[in-house]
């Protein structure tokens, strides 16, 4: 590991246990209040490893960089044989899946604010026990990566006049640990989605212990042959060799740096699905990085497929890619 990535790293750990002090109280609030989700978690944990054995049968390395085939081996030593309940104290799990900063957050902050009512915004913002998030802010009590998600969405709104909640089937390519999913699902509470994740196995075996630890092993799905049709209101794990054959028509195609961390084999294969049959696009990538050499082609891509790409400002260096 490089000097600069090991001082992130100590510098991410750092700011979270920072978090957790000032919010202490919410902490402990969030952890009586969904304390039943220890004993989901202990549950479900106990099947990751047997999940994961699942999913690598659709493995399909061509689409994975040089990045990811790194994370990968990384992230095993973290959750197997067992993930443990607070996997997000982990620093590589910081790293490869939680923003962090203060600017960023006040940002955000404003926009969802703005955006959603009062008990609304609680609504879309509530945390959960499993991962053991640091609580970054007390009104409502949540984490930075919920109202950064949420930001996504809402800004996704904003500036398409789309509204998320009419999506019936939704296809993310590449949903990190889950939270995404989770929170979308708060904000479409009334009317949730089919929701398609597509993800390397050993993320989409996390994925599946922390979606069914939150909602219930009854509202998640693994795809597991070519064919498999998504059902109504619950998530769909597939791995990303069995992508193109989904039995899927998506109204909204969701990738948020994840489409731009995969190869270009696996960009192209996104194309050529027509982004699942999807018109609406919810898009973000890094211009550059290390292990990512085809990521500023999504933007072209994207531009290609109709769609605008939109600067974000906080962090430097990516863009959003709205159609
Ligand atoms: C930087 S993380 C972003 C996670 C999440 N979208 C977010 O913004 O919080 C990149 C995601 O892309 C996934 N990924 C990497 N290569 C992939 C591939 N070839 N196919 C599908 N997902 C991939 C990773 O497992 C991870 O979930």
């Amino acid at each position: 590991m490089t000097l600069l990535r090991r001082s992130l790293r100590l510098r991410r750990t750092a700011l979270d246990r920072l978090h957790r002090a000032r919010q202490h109280r919410e902490q402990a609030t969030l952890r009586s209040a969904k304390g039943g989700q220890a004993q989901a978690w202990a549950t479900q944990s106990a099947q990751t490893a047997d999940v994961l054995a699942l999913l690598q049968r659709g493995d399909d390395p061509a689409l994975v960089t040089g990045l990811w085939r790194d994370y990968q081996r990384g992230l095993r030593d973290v959750l197997l044989p067992v993930p443990p309940l607070d996997f997000l104290r982990d620093d590589l799990l910081q790293e490869t899946m939680l923003v962090r900063g203060r600017r960023l957050r006040t940002a955000e902050l404003a926009l969802v604010r703005e955006r959603l009512p009062a008990a609304a915004l609680a609504r879309a913002l509530d945390e959960d026990l499993v991962g053991d998030p640091a609580l970054a802010c007390a009104h409502p009590p949540t984490s930075h990566t919920a109202i950064h998600h949420l930001h996504h969405l809402l800004r996704f709104e904003a500036v398409t006049g789309r509204r998320v909640a009419d999506a019936r089937v939704v296809v993310e390519w590449g949903g990190g640990f889950g939270g995404f999913a989770r929170t979308l699902r708060r904000l479409t509470a009334d009317t949730p989605p089919a929701h398609v994740i597509v993800d390397l196995p050993i993320v989409g075996a996390l994925q599946w212990t922390y979606l069914t630890s939150i909602f219930g092993a009854e509202h998640v799905d693994l795809a597991l042959e070519a064919g498999h049709l998504p059902r109504p209101g619950v998530f769909t794990i597939v791995p990303p060799g069995l992508a193109q054959t989904l039995d899927v028509d998506a109204d909204l195609f969701v990738s948020l740096w994840a489409m731009s961390e995969s190869t270009r084999t696996g960009q192209d294969a996104i194309v050529r699905a027509r982004w699942f049959g999807a018109p609406a696009l919810l898009t973000a990538f890094q211009h550059r990085g290390a292990g990512v050499p085809d990521s500023a082609r999504v933007g072209r891509l994207i531009e290609d497929a109709g769609g605008h790409l939109y600067p974000i400002a906080l962090p430097g260096g990516s863009s959003y890619g709205f159609r």
